[in-house]
């Protein structure tokens, strides 16, 4: 799918992606269940400084984000993964 929405401060990428037409599945929205894991193409999604349960060090360095808690910084380019 192919959307793009204009970034705004605080905003996730699970709304960012609805202002574009785009769906991300969600379960928990909270960081804990993964359902939210998106793929980081290009951009800036900054991670917490611990890491949530929904994520680890493997799919980080393969560019993983959580949707549901991830807020790009600047313009980004995400590929929304088939949820778990
Ligand atoms: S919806 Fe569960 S980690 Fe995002």
């Amino acid at each position: 799918m192919l959307g793009q929405a204009t970034v705004q401060a605080d905003f996730t990428l699970v709304e960012l992606a609805e202002d574009a037409g785009v769906s991300i599945p969600t379960n928990c929205s909270s960081g804990t269940c993964g359902t939210c894991m998106v793929t980081l193409v290009s951009g800036d999604v900054p991670l917490p400084e611990v890491l949530p349960p929904g994520l680890d060090e493997d799919v980080v360095e393969d560019g993983a984000r959580l949707g549901c808690i991830g807020c790009p910084k600047g313009d980004v380019d995400i590929d929304v993964r088939p949820p778990l």
